[in-house]
């Protein structure tokens, strides 16, 4: 099958992670497979932040696991040890299209280069943070930027994850 299609249909989002760290000749191939995502008028104002610091990392998923109300020290980023935090500048009507467009290329490129991945929420609520808007200037990110996504990356600790079947009546045809 083409491998583009093939990544389309197998890529599956993964929960359970390997601690191993990707490559980092890998994590720059799927950031460029992310940057090279179509964008309304062409404006390309997204942004990856790539996070393999582990401190940051884990306060990222501590923040997650918060807005969730899920317990102590759960992990909902479920051991992923590299976070690719996707933003977007709100000053651009299509912002939340781009980011998410920068999003699917992230994972797909994930998948063909047999790197794990998931996206995972609260990437907005916890960017509109004063800590975290301090981190984006600290990277001298300025400006009005949205939280869109986390893709986390890493290596599956379980291959067998079940297809999920498409739900039905989903396209119409009008000749
Ligand atoms: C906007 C969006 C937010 C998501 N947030 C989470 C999340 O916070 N945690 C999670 O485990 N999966 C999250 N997912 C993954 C979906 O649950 C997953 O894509 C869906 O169950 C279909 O599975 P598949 O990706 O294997 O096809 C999110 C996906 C999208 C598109």
């Amino acid at each position: 099958m083409n491998t583009i299609l093939e990544s389309i249909k197998n890529r599956r989002s993964v929960r359970k992670y390997k601690s191993d760290m990707v490559e980092q000749e890998k994590i720059d191939q799927i950031i460029e497979a992310g940057l090279y995502a179509a964008s309304g008028m062409n404006h390309q104002e997204t942004k990856i932040i790539a996070v393999t610091n582990k401190e940051l990392r884990n306060k990222l998923s501590t923040a997650k696991a918060q807005f969730d109300g899920l317990y102590d020290g759960a992990d909902p980023f479920y051991g992923a040890p590299v976070v690719l935090v996707v933003i977007a500048n709100k000053d651009y009507a299509d912002y939340v299209y781009d980011g998410s467009l920068v999003m699917g290329n992230l994972m797909l490129a994930a998948h063909a280069l047999g790197v794990g991945s998931c996206w995972i929420c609260r990437t907005k609520e916890t960017f509109e943070k004063p800590e975290y808007q301090e981190l984006l200037k600290s990277l001298n990110i300025t400006g009005n930027w949205e939280g869109i996504g986390y893709c986390i990356l890493g290596y599956a600790a379980d291959n067998s994850i079940p297809n999920i079947p498409r739900k039905p009546n989903r396209v119409y045809h009008v000749n």
